[in-house]
């Protein structure tokens, strides 16, 4: 083993505690490239993990020296490279030891070990870029910018909470977006500023930004155009918007209004005539969507329900529903007239039953992942009654991307395709269920099971057959689970 490297502790009078453990210091927030130079030095000195106590509370007692010496740069695959920056802004006080773990497993043998989704470790890690994801999505969609008044020249100016120290990795979009203007973002742990240059400085307070400006009327005006009644989900909204943002957001003013008033707005969109997208084009449509790649769940829900629809029919989209993590995901067909009109997946009558199927299979609707294959109802209308057109297969392949990338952020144990449409959705193939109902194979990271959509057991004529077909569905249901556990 190498010589300490890093800077001498305080408590300890030296970088080398009994039985060779090295302090590492690193700046406060994300300090990537301290971090980069340390872990050179530390793993051309091969000194393990278990070895080191990364600290990053008291820079200034013992910040610079510790990287003024490098090691030779690391050969380290892309998916490793790319993560590491996505986790570094994490607030996660272990995130410097869990990356240096990664890095010394993955130049001891392991190299393809971020494949391994199961290991703990890289399990964590990919939740922490998914929540830095998350954070810097926010960041770019909530932060406001306030005109400073004054006669001078122009300036703008926001605060912003992030969840997590992402202020440097943020600032570039801002740049990119707003690089003719003056600016400056203030948070509580640093500041951005850009003036032709980008740099960062001390924390700023809330009280530096004012109350409001010109801009105001004009962010109301255009939240209130875009707001879609008929797609309200209180419970969606509060997830992509969290409250803490609202004070900074001049257009949230308008939601208790547009709220109250969404329902009846819903009704008389569902009472009208239902208008046929003219012009679909698919191709076009697929092509976008995976120019706009997500990263995140939210990211993609908000992709997904602004999204035309890619059948006829719908008054909205129906995002899935349940926690990412979920151990257990199903992949219906399609929303149903109930679901179009509530949106939320699986809330009519095949959505109850399955309810009931799932309970007596011991099976927790709420910590299940619940989606679909096509995300919109496709129907024709018979009268006022909306009835149900099954999707064409060109139809479940212009869907097909999006569930991908849901399940991708889910990243469930099992998933369970509720009958042939989820199925040619997973697999790509038309399988008859009779075939392949059981444990499957969707070559996913998850392992896969098929079974009857429910709405199959409620078209069955004969009560006998269809209680042994419900029977049947359970039982499938129990198999299923245990398959997930
Ligand atoms: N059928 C489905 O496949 N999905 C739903 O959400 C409802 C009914």
């Amino acid at each position: 083993m190498g010589e300490p490297l890093e800077n001498p502790s305080p408590a300890e009078g030296g970088g080398r505690f009994g039985g060779g453990i090295h302090v590492i210091s690193l700046a406060p927030g994300a300090d990537l490239s301290g971090f980069r130079t340390a872990a050179r030095r530390l793993i051309a000195a091969e000194i393990p993990p278990k070895n080191i106590v990364w600290q990053t509370e008291a820079p200034s007692l013992f910040g610079a020296e510790s990287g003024s010496v490098d090691g030779p740069p690391l050969r380290l695959p892309r998916a490793v490279t790319e993560l590491i920056p996505m986790v570094v802004p994490h607030r996660d006080s272990e995130r410097y030891g869990l990356l240096y773990a990664l890095l010394w497993r993955v130049l001891h043998g392991e190299r393809a070990l971020m494949d391994v989704l199961s290991d703990p470790l890289v399990h964590r890690l990919h939740r922490m870029r998914k929540a830095i994801g998350r954070d810097l999505h926010k960041m770019h969609a909530f932060l406001r910018f306030r005109r400073v008044p004054g006669e001078g020249a122009e300036r703008f100016v926001a605060w912003f909470e992030p969840d997590h120290h992402i202020l440097g990795a943020a600032a570039p979009f801002f740049v990119d977006r707003f690089r003719g203007l003056t600016w400056s973002i203030l948070t509580p742990e640093g500041s951005a500023h850009w003036d032709g240059t980008l740099h960062f400085g001390p924390p700023g307070r809330r009280e530096d930004v004012p109350e409001g400006d010109g801009f105001e009327a004009g962010w109301r005006d255009y939240y209130e155009s875009t707001f879609n009644p008929a797609r309200l989900n209180l419970d969606a909204m509060r997830a992509e918007m969290p409250r803490k943002y609202w004070r900074n957001m001049p257009e949230t003013a308008a939601i208790p209004a547009l709220v109250r008033a969404a329902s009846a707005r819903a009704q008389a969109m569902i009472e009208k005539e239902p208008t046929m997208p003219v012009k679909r084009d698919p191709v076009r449509a697929v092509a976008k969507m995976a120019q706009d790649e997500p990263d995140s769940l939210e990211a993609l829900n908000a992709i997904i329900a602004r999204s035309e629809p890619l059948v006829p029919g719908a008054t909205q989209a129906v995002l899935g529903e349940g926690p990412v993590g979920a151990r257990i995901a199903f992949v219906g067909e399609q929303p149903g007239d109930q679901e179009d009109r509530q949106g939320k997946p699986f809330v009519g009558p095949a959505g109850q039953l399955l309810s009931r199927a799932l309970e007596e299979a011991g099976i927790d609707r709420g910590e299940a992942y619940l989606t679909n294959a096509v995300k919109h109802f496709k129907f024709t209308l018979r009268g006022k009654r909306r009835i149900h057109e099954k999707p064409t297969a060109g139809e479940v392949s212009h869907y097909r991307w999006w569930l991908e990338k849901e399940l991708d952020f889910v990243a469930p144990k099992l998933v369970v395709a509720l009958g042939a449409t989820a199925v040619l959705s997973l697999t790509g193939k038309q399988i008859p269920i009779t075939r392949a109902r059981g444990p499957a194979e969707f070559g996913r990271p998850f392992a896969g099971f098929i079974t009857v959509h429910p709405s199959y057991l409620l078209r069955l004529p004969d009560e006998a057959a269809k209680a042994a077909a419900y029977q049947a569905f359970v039982d499938d249901l129990r198999r299923a689970n245990a398959l997930a556990a």
